[in-house]
């Protein structure tokens, strides 16, 4: 198999998108899927939220929350009703350009969409219990929470994400009384620990990837743990992924300066390898690392699929990496041209490396 070649440039800094918001029948909703941890553009960061609490509408919500209230914004459905939360004032660690380059592009949801918990994170599968209360972050359309509340019914599950867009279609497709979704940010989960139940497994599946202070929001997830409770991180390291035979060289091209972009916002591009020190650092015990690569071959039933995967990242996120100045969009485009017919007539093979790393709290 060829090797993707390493970056070697380093670049400059951006400046976010602008974004709107719009007030639809009992909430709010992006244009464009974006971001909603940024005050500044946004006003008044939203909470969205299935149930009353924790898919108990009867139960009255915990005092602190209920002052936020904001009763002009309540919805029509009693049972899906969503209101305006302030948790984004605190903590953002994370840089306006880091925050900027993880903004999920609302193209890209038919990635999240077309996983599950069966094909795209097994070795959670094969470790929850029913009864199990979790907690999902960064869980984008939440096809992977959807799995995960299947499997540990009648146990409650939350999935958190800051995008508005993919939150609001969480809730839209993944309707069980055991399953919620919020707008919350993995760096701020103090709302989720003022509730006092703790969760039994929390989980950040390809997440981690996207910060630039990964020590900060382990520790985050930790703190929501139940004493014993058990932490699973999800994650690449990009430098290790193969494409067999050696894909165009625009795309060659087009990765390289796409780590770049990554790296230059902090984010750590073999986050895979890391995660066993990272754990172990922030006291979690019995900390283990399991392959979980994905290879696909051509002829196996989901490799058109898989394979198109870096010209869907080039014609989504890509976008981002021509506005912050790292490849011009005639480089882009054709990026995504190239791959495309090499995909269609010669592509082989795929690797992607991954491991999954869980630790579990001390007592
Ligand atoms: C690559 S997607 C992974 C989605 C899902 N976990 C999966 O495996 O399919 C990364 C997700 O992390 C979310 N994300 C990025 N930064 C975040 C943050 N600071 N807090 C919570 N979610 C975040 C993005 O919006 C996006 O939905």
């Amino acid at each position: 198999m060829e090797a993707f070649h390493r970056p070697e440039q380093e670049n400059s800094d951006a400046q976010p998108n602008s974004c709107h918001i719009s007030r639809t029948l009992g909430g709010y909703r992006t244009h464009s899927g974006q971001d909603c941890s940024s005050r500044q553009r946004f006003g008044t960061p939203l909470f969205y939220h299935e149930q009353a609490v924790w898919g108990r509408p009867e139960e009255p919500l915990p005092r602190r929350r209920a002052s936020h209230w904001k009763p002009s914004l309540l919805p029509v459905a009693f049972d899906r009703r969503i209101w305006v939360e302030d948790h984004y004032s605190k903590a953002m660690t994370d840089s306006p350009t880091a925050r900027h380059r993880a903004a999920f592009p609302s193209e890209a949801a038919s990635i999240l969409r077309a996983r599950s918990l069966q094909t795209d994170y097994s070795h959670l599968s094969q470790s929850l219990k029913p009864g199990q209360r979790v907690l999902d972050v960064g869980c984008g359309t939440g096809a992977v929470t959807a799995g995960i509340a299947k499997m540990v019914s009648p146990g409650e599950v939350i999935g958190i994400d800051t995008n508005v867009g993919l939150i609001a279609e969480a809730l839209q497709s993944h309707r069980f009384p055991n399953l919620t979704f919020q707008c919350a940010n993995i760096y701020e989960l103090e709302h989720l620990k003022e509730l006092h139940i703790g969760f039994d497994v929390v989980v950040a599946a390809r997440v981690l990837q996207w910060l630039a202070h990964p020590a900060d929001a382990l520790e985050q997830m930790i703190s929501v743990l139940k004493p014993g409770g058990t932490l699973f991180i999800l994650d690449y390291n990009h430098i290790k992924a193969r494409l067999s035979p050696t894909p165009p060289t625009t795309m060659l091209h087009f990765r390289e300066r796409y780590l770049a972009w990554r790296k230059d916002a902090g984010m750590d591009n073999e986050i895979a390898d890391h995660l066993v020190e990272l754990m172990q650092k922030k006291g979690l015990a019995d900390v283990n690392s399991t392959e979980h690569h994905e290879l696909t071959r051509r002829g196996e039933t989901d490799f058109d699929r898989r394979i198109g995967l870096w010209a869907d990242v080039a014609s989504t996120r890509g976008h981002q990496v021509v506005a912050d100045a790292y490849l011009s969009e005639q480089e882009r485009q054709t990026a995504v041209d190239d791959f495309r017919d090499w995909m269609h007539n010669d592509a082989a093979e795929q690797y992607f490396y991954l491991l999954s790393v869980m630790g579990t709290k001390g007592p």
